[in-house]
């Protein structure tokens, strides 16, 4: 009777743990799902100007700085940073893995919190699971503006 009542309570801690699992995974396939995985954005022929006189937009006024941007027509966000004085990076945010958002850079290098994935500021994978670079957008520095063409 005891050995049945101990079988039991193993037989439930066992089904505790895997639908908490379960539940764990779903919730980082979740989070990996919300955005789509990395394609290569198709060129449409449009350029973004970024404003380096707005306020909005002043941690791209010095070396090393980065910010995320929404930007009309793609359906992820933008990561640009400012790699010079007259030098500018722009990428998407989705990790090549398995979407997940990147981080803004540190130190200089982008991380994926997902699977610890570290990418390049021109893209470049670095290490982790992921295998391809993150996408980039052309982009240059003309008379105090960031143009993106996409
Ligand atoms: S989604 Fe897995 S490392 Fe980025």
């Amino acid at each position: 009777m005891v050995e049945q009542n101990l079988s039991r309570r193993r037989f439930l801690s066992r089904q505790i743990r895997i639908a908490l699992g379960a539940i764990g995974l779903s919730a980082i396939g979740f989070s990996c799902d919300k955005e789509k995985n990395p394609v290569e954005p198709e060129p449409i022929g449009a350029t973004y100007t970024i404003d380096l006189s707005d306020p909005t937009y002043t941690d791209l006024t010095v070396v090393g700085g980065a910010l995320k941007l929404d930007v009309p027509n793609l359906d992820f966000q933008v990561l640009i940073i400012r790699t010079g004085v007259e030098t500018v990076s722009a990428l998407s945010t989705v990790c090549t893995h398995l979407g997940c958002p990147v981080e803004l850079p540190q130190d200089g290098q982008i991380w994926c919190q997902c699977h610890n994935s570290y990418f390049s500021l021109t893209g470049e994978r670095l290490s982790g699971p992921a295998t391809e670079p993150l996408p980039q957008i052309d982009a240059r520095i003309d008379n105090n503006q960031i143009l993106l063409d996409y």
